[in-house]
């Protein structure tokens, strides 16, 4: 029987050089033969693709941003990632779940029991709630983040907020990391991308040599 692909989700503060990092790790992936499809939220599907354009630029009550989130994360469950991960293919995800704890639980403040009801909601199976195998956490303070992104470009609803939202989503990431069983890995991106680099090879090598298996099966 063919195994169950590898989950692997990409995390952090806006600016924390998420998309650079995802570039190299989809290469790499490639390079070892890995067949992998990469993807993010929200989005991820024509549908969850409409849900993003209104998330992430218009105004509306944390609740419905939340319910949002986890309505297209719902779609991009069932159409994309399950189908792909029982395939055998890994699944490269740009943000998950734990985003929503960091922006709508730590920035918005939103109560954390709503955000575990939705998460069994949406990831809740027989087996257990469904997780990434593997989060990669680019970890990088305020003043970083903050001087990536004043490179010009238009800055969406969630990069405009104010310094102490991304505080306490920073402070929310490392909350759910602590809770997460070493599924969640802290990586410094303020280092130089070499060694952020060999870091992501040792992390990656575990789970290509199948040292580290799928959570679940
Ligand atoms: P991002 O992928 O970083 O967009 P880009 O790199 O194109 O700027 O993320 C979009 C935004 O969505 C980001 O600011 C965080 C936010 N977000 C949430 O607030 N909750 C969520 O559950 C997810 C998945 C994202």
């Amino acid at each position: 029987m063919q195994s169950r692909g590898i989950f692997i989700t990409l995390e952090g503060l806006d600016g924390a050089g998420k998309s650079t990092h995802l570039t190299w790790l989809t290469r790499y992936l490639g390079d070892h033969g890995i067949d992998h499809l990469e993807t993010r939220e929200p989005g991820g599907t024509p549908l969850g693709e409409k849900l993003r354009e209104l998330l992430l630029h218009e105004t509306m009550h944390l609740e419905t941003e939340a319910l949002l989130m986890f309505a297209a994360r719902r779609e991009h469950l069932a159409q994309v990632i399950e189908p792909a991960l029982e395939a055998g293919r890994w699944v490269i995800c740009d943000r998950f779940t734990d985003a929503s704890f960091a922006y709508q639980g730590g920035g918005r403040k939103l109560a954390q029991d709503k955000l575990y009801s939705l998460e069994a909601w949406v990831q809740g199976r027989k087996t257990g709630i469904l997780q990434p195998d593997l989060t990669l956490l680019f970890d990088v303070p305020l003043a970083v983040s903050r001087a990536r992104l004043a490179n010009g470009r238009e800055l969406d609803k969630f990069e405009r907020e104010h310094d102490e939202f991304f505080e306490r989503v920073r402070d929310a990431y490392h909350a759910r990391a602590k809770a997460s069983n070493g599924r969640m890995v802290i990586v410094d991106a303020t280092r130089d991308l070499p060694a952020i680099r060999d870091d992501l090879r040792q992390i990656l090598d575990r789970y290509v040599n199948g040292i580290a298996t799928p959570a679940q099966s």
